[in-house]
C-alpha cells in the first residue's frame, strides 16, 4: 500500500519557548490518517493536515469503547538528527492490543514508513532542549454507525504529534504515589495487558482521589488478593530491594511497557541483578522498614524514569531514599535520555533516524 501525502497550506506557528510545552495539548501541523472496511482492508492511507474528523454520534468507539492506542517519541540530537525509540515495539504492541479488542491488525513495516514520513514533514516541531520531545500518538477507532454492541465492521487508524515537555511537572523530581487498596484495574483475562482506552476510563477515579490527597498517581495492587504490585497508572514500576531490582512480572493484568523492557535490558547490560517476580506490597513494606527498600522508579515513554520519592500504602508513608532520585534511577534516566537524545552511543540498535536539521 501506498499513502498519499496533503500538505498544508495554512502553517501554524511553532511553540517557541520548549520549559512550557506541557504534555499533549499541542499538535503538529500534519497527521497519518487510514481507512478499514471489510470489502477493502485498509486503505485510503494519508498524510494531511491537522484536523478534526467527521464522526457518526453512533460510531462503535463512543459507546463501546472499542479503540487501542499507542505512544512514542521522536527526538532531536544535539546534531540535529531526529530520531525514533524503537517504533516497530509500538506497532506490535498495537497489534496485540487489536487482537484483544477483535480490531483489524496493521502491517507493521507499513506504519513505521508512514511514521518516518511524517516525522520528517513536521521535523521543525520536534522540540530542540533535551527533555522535551515530540510525543507521538497512533490510534485506532471502531467507527460503525450502529448503536448494537458487536465489533465495528469499519475502522481508522491515526497518527497525530505533539511537542511536549515533561508528562509530570517536577519533570525528574520523586513523585509521590499512593498504594491503591480500594479499586482494582486489572484482572487476568481482562485487558490490563493492552492499551485501550477503557482501562484509563476506569483508572479515572482512583487517581482522582490519589489526586485529591497530593499524589500523583496510584500504584496498582491485584485485583484479587489486593497484595501484588501490578503498576502505576501511566508506567511500570522498579524497586531496588537490596542489591536486587524487582519488577512485576508480565502476568496478563500489566502493560509490557517498551521502557520497562529497554530499562531491564541496560540493568543487564550493566551487571545488575534484576528479577521479574510476582511481588507482594507487604514484601516492600518489611524492606522499607529494614532499610532494604533503597530506591522505587517508573517507567513509561511520556514518564521516561520517574523516580519514587514517597509510597503512601493504608497508613504507612514510605519516603524513599531521602525523597531525592537514587543511583539506579539516575543511572537509568541518563543512559535511556542519552541514547534517545544521541548524547551516548546506542549499543542496542534502538534508535531510528529519520532525517537531519541543519540548525
Ligand atoms: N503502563 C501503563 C498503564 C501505561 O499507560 C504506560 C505508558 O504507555 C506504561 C505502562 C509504560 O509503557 P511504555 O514504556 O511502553 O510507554
Ligand atoms: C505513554 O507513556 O506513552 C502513555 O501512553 C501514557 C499516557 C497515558 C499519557
Amino acid at each position: 500500500m501506498e499513502f498519499t501525502v496533503e500538505k498544508t497550506k495554512t502553517p501554524k506557528a511553532r511553540p517557541t519557548d520548549d520549559s512550557k510545552l506541557g504534555f499533549g495539548h499541542i499538535f503538529t501541523d500534519h497527521m497519518f490518517m487510514m481507512d478499514w472496511d471489510q470489502e477493502n482492508g485498509w486503505h485510503d492511507a494519508k498524510i494531511l493536515p491537522f484536523q478534526d474528523v467527521p464522526l457518526s454520534p453512533a460510531a462503535n468507539c463512543l459507546h463501546y469503547s472499542q479503540e487501542v492506542f499507542e505512544g512514542l517519541k521522536a527526538y532531536r540530537t544535539a546534531d540535529g538528527v531526529v530520531q525514533l525509540f524503537r517504533p516497530e515495539e509500538n506497532f506490535k504492541r498495537m497489534n496485540t492490543s487489536c487482537d484483544r479488542i477483535c480490531m483489524p491488525k496493521i502491517d507493521v513495516d507499513f506504519c513505521v514508513k508512514a511514521l518516518k514520513a511524517l516525522v520528517e514533514l513536521d521535523a521543525e516541531w520536534v522540540p530542540k532542549t533535551y527533555g522535551a520531545s515530540l510525543y507521538i500518538r497512533p490510534f485506532m477507532i471502531a467507527t460503525e454507525r450502529n448503536l448494537g454492541a458487536h465489533t465495528s465492521t469499519d475502522y481508522k487508524f491515526f497518527i497525530i504529534m505533539s511537542p511536549s515537555g515533561a508528562y509530570y511537572e517536577g519533570g525528574l523530581a520523586p513523585v509521590k504515589i499512593y498504594v491503591e487498596t480500594n479499586f482494582v484495574r486489572a484482572v487476568r483475562g481482562g485487558t490490563g495487558h493492552v492499551k485501550t482506552g477503557g482501562n484509563y476510563a476506569a483508572s479515572m477515579k482512583a487517581q482522582e482521589v490519589a489526586e485529591e490527597q497530593g499524589y500523583s498517581q496510584v500504584l496498582w495492587l491485584d485485583a484479587i488478593h489486593h497484595r501484588y504490585v501490578g503498576e502505576v497508572g501511566a508506567m511500570n514500576v522498579m524497586f531496588v530491594l537490596g542489591d536486587e531490582v524487582v519488577t512485576p512480572e508480565l502476568d496478563g493484568t500489566i502493560l509490557p511497557g517498551i521502557t520497562r523492557k529497554s530499562a531491564l535490558e541496560v540493568l543487564r547490560h550493566k551487571g545488575y541483578k534484576v528479577t521479574e517476580r510476582q511481588l507482594d506490597i507487604e514484601e516492600v513494606v518489611e524492606a522499607y522498614k529494614n532499610g532494604q527498600l533503597k530506591e522505587a522508579f517508573g517507567t513509561g515513554t511520556a514518564a521516561v524514569i520517574s523516580p519514587i520519592g514517597e509510597l503512601k500504602y493504608k497508613d504507612l508513608v514510605m519516603r524513599i531514599h531521602d525523597e531525592k532520585i537514587g543511583p539506579i534511577s539516575q543511572m537509568l534516566y541518563d543512559t535511556m535520555t542519552g541514547i534517545q537524545w544521541g548524547k551516548i552511543e546506542d549499543p542496542f540498535g534502538w534508535v531510528v533516524p529519520v532525517c537531519k536539521l541543519d540548525d
